[in-house]
C-alpha cells in the first residue's frame, strides 16, 4: 500500500468512527489538526510526514473523556487499525506513542510524559492551537454545554494546581477552563511556527475574557 493510500484509508476510518461525536472532538477537529500539523511540519527538519499524518488523524480516535476515562482504548484501536492496513511496525509504534502522550492531562502528572519526538511536538502544537483562539472558545463552550456545566459562576474560582485526577473529575464552570488550561498553552508550544500562531490566538482569548467580564459586571464599562 502506498503512503497516500494509507492516509486515505485512515481518513475514511476516522470519519466513520467519529460519526456523531461531540462538536469539539469530531472529524472537523481532526481535519484542522491534520492540516495545521502539515503546515507546521513544512518548516521543521527531518520529519516523517507519514507519522505526522497518521498521528494527527488518529490522535483522538477514542478520547478517554468519552470512554469512561479509559486511556488505553485510543492507542489500542489505532494500533489494531494500522496493523490491519499492514503499516510498518516502527511507524505504527511511533504513532501509538504519540496518541498515548499528546494529552494535556499527561503534563499534569509527574513522570506522565514518557516519550518525545519531533512528530509528537508538531501534532501536539496543532492540537493545542485548536484549543485556543476563536475555535478554542467555541469548542470549550460546546464541551461545557455537552456536560451541562455552568458558563460562569463567580463563587467558584479556577483551580490552578489540579492533579491529573482532579482535572479529569472537574465539573467547574466553563470559564474556569480558560484559566486552568487554555491560557497556559501559549507557553507550552514546542515549535517555532506553533509559538507564533499561538500568540495571536492567546491575545484573542484575553480580549474575549475582558469583554465577558465587562458584560457580567456592567458597572466596570
Ligand atoms: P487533552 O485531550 O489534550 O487532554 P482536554 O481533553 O483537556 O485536552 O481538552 C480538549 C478540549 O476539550 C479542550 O481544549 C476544550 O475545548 C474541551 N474541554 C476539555 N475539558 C473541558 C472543560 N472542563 N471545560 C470546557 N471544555 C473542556
Ligand atoms: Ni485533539
Amino acid at each position: 500500500m502506498t503512503n497516500t493510500t494509507i492516509v486515505e484509508e485512515t481518513i475514511a476510518f476516522v470519519k466513520e468512527t467519529l460519526q456523531g461525536a461531540e462538536g469539539g472532538h469530531d472529524w472537523f477537529h481532526i481535519q484542522r489538526v491534520f492540516r495545521n500539523s502539515l503546515l507546521i511540519a513544512k518548516d521543521e527538519k527531518d520529519i516523517d510526514i507519514l507519522v505526522v499524518s497518521l498521528g494527527a488523524l488518529l490522535h483522538d480516535i477514542a478520547d478517554a473523556k468519552f470512554h469512561g476515562g479509559d486511556e488505553t482504548i485510543g492507542p489500542k484501536l489505532a494500533k489494531e487499525f494500522l496493523i490491519s492496513l499492514g503499516v510498518d511496525k516502527v511507524i505504527t509504534e511511533h504513532v501509538v506513542q504519540i496518541i498515548d502522550n499528546i494529552s494535556f492531562k499527561k503534563t499534569l502528572e509527574k513522570g506522565g510524559v514518557k516519550f518525545s519526538s519531533k512528530e509528537l511536538d508538531i501534532i501536539q502544537d496543532a492540537d493545542r492551537l485548536d484549543a485556543i483562539g476563536a475555535i478554542g472558545i467555541a469548542r470549550t463552550f460546546n464541551y461545557g454545554g455537552f456536560k451541562n456545566r455552568e458558563i460562569y459562576n463567580p463563587d467558584i474560582p479556577p483551580n490552578l494546581h489540579m492533579t491529573k485526577e482532579e482535572y479529569k473529575k472537574s465539573s467547574a464552570p466553563t470559564i474556569n477552563h480558560f484559566y486552568e488550561k487554555l491560557l497556559l498553552l501559549k507557553d507550552k508550544m514546542n515549535t517555532k511556527n506553533g509559538k507564533i500562531l499561538a500568540e495571536q490566538r492567546h491575545q484573542f482569548m484575553l480580549d474575549y475574557l475582558e469583554q465577558f467580564s465587562h458584560e457580567w459586571n456592567p458597572q466596570s464599562l
